[in-house]
């Protein structure tokens, strides 16, 4: 199975809308005179950006995403967003239950998967995070939890072209600490199995990413790994020539 891999930035609550747009457009630009690459790249700004990135990058191949969404399409629901406003102001993905969600909001694996099925509902690819915090991995309870969190808040209707996986270790995020490349490619080889067990062949398809302290000089070894198929970059995805150089290492 061939998977092209997919480079996600997720800018979380960062830049304001000169500060997006110079980035979308140093990024699309890179693009551009790259010619053709192997690879494909999503953008993740806060909302009130979403309108000016897709801007910035429009023709230039660079696919733009929410970081969550609602899992309603509308409603009294004061501050939300939903997944239809996302896909009607040009976005294609959306992030869905990372794990500042879930600790931050309380977002449970039910809620997550109500939220995937409200992104594909709308036409957009769901970005669906997992991953285990630091006293989970200590105790062992890694690939349970991870598995469990993937059984739990996969879409009922989900397919390789309809979802992206990212793992995260929530205690490697933001911290410059990095699983090992052999624990990394354990619990990828873990996801993979789930995924083939849960949606068949088409399992196989499914882009798996990694995230957590991604940056242009560990994305070379995490992104040869046989199940890592791209990276959900947080910190690093914020300078361009950073984000690039992960890019260009897949
Ligand atoms: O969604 C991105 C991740 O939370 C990773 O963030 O690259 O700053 O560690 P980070």
């Amino acid at each position: 199975t061939v998977r092209r891999p997919l480079i996600a930035g997720n800018w979380k609550m960062n830049g304001l809308k000169a500060e997006g747009q110079g980035l979308a457009r140093d990024l699309a630009q890179r693009l551009n005179k790259a010619g053709g690459v192997d690879f494909d790249l999503l953008l993740c700004p806060p909302f009130p950006l979403i309108s000016t990135v897709v801007g910035a990058v429009a023709g230039s191949g660079i696919a733009v995403g929410g970081q969550d969404c609602h899992a309603k399409a509308k409603g009294a629901h004061t501050g939300d967003v939903s997944a239809p406003m996302l896909a009607d102001l040009g976005c294609q993905f959306v992030i869905v239950g990372h794990s500042e969600r879930r600790a931050d909001h309380g977002e449970t694996d039910a809620l997550v998967k109500a939220k995937a099925e409200a992104a594909l509902a709308a036409g957009l690819i769901a970005v669906i995070c997992v991953g285990e915090t630091e006293a989970q991995r200590d105790a062992g309870e890694t690939l349970a939890v991870v598995s469990g969190q993937l059984a739990g808040s996969l879409p009922t209707h989900a397919d390789s072209g309809k979802v992206v996986i990212a793992y995260e270790p929530v205690w490697a995020i933001g911290t410059g600490r990095v699983p090992t490349t052999e624990d990394v490619a354990k619990v990828h080889g873990a996801l993979r199995k789930d995924l083939v067990g849960a949606l068949g062949a088409d399992g196989n398809g499914v882009r798996l990413l990694y995230g957590g302290s991604v940056k242009p000089d560990n994305a070379a070894e995490l992104m040869a790994l046989e199940n890592v198929d791209g990276a959900l970059v947080g910190g690093a995805s914020l300078k361009a020539e950073d984000f690039w150089a992960i890019a260009q290492s897949c």
